[in-house]
C-alpha cells in the first residue's frame, strides 16, 4: 500500500510540498493494523503515508496537536465534511487537493484522521 501511495504522491510532492516536508518526519507512531474492510472504508495506513508527507507542516505531530493548522484528532466534524475541506481547501488557508488524490486516497485520510480518535489523542 506505501507502494501505490508513493506513486500518487510524486506530483503533489514536486508542486506543493517540497519546501515542507523536511519539518514533518518526527514523532510518528505506527498505525494499527487496517480493518478487513480497509478498500471501502480507506487504509489508515495509507492515509498516514500521505498525511506525513503533506499534511503534517500544518496540522503538527500527525494531525494530533494544532500548529499552523487544526488538531484533526478527535475531530467531531463529519466525513463530508472532512472529504470536503480535503478537496476544497479555504483560501489563504489551506490548500486544495481536489485533483492531486483518488477517491481512495482521501478516504484513506479520513481514515488515518478518524485512527487519532480511537487512539484518544
Ligand atoms: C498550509 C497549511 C495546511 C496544509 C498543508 C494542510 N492543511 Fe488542513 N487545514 C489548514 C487550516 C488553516 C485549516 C482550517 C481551515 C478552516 O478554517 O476551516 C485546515 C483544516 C483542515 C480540515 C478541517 C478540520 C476541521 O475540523 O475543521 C481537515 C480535515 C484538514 N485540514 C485536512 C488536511 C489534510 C488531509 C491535509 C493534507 C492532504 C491538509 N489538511 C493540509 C491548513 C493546512
Amino acid at each position: 500500500m506505501i507502494r501505490i501511495c508513493r506513486l500518487g504522491l510524486g506530483l503533489t510532492l514536486a508542486t506543493v510540498a517540497v519546501p515542507l516536508v523536511t519539518v514533518v518526519a518526527q514523532g510518528q507512531q505506527p498505525s494499527p493494523a487496517p480493518p478487513a474492510s480497509a478498500a471501502a472504508a480507506g487504509d489508515p495506513a495509507t492515509g498516514e503515508q500521505i498525511f506525513v508527507n503533506l499534511c503534517g507542516f500544518c496540522h503538527q505531530d500527525g494531525g494530533r496537536v494544532a500548529g499552523r493548522g487544526p488538531k484533526l484528532a478527535g475531530t467531531d466534524r463529519p466525513d463530508d465534511y472532512l472529504v470536503n475541506r480535503i478537496r476544497t481547501g479555504k483560501e489563504g488557508a489551506m490548500p486544495a487537493y481536489g485533483r492531486a488524490f483518488t477517491e481512495a486516497q482521501v478516504r484513506s485520510l479520513v481514515a488515518y484522521i478518524r485512527s487519532l480518535k480511537a487512539d484518544g489523542q
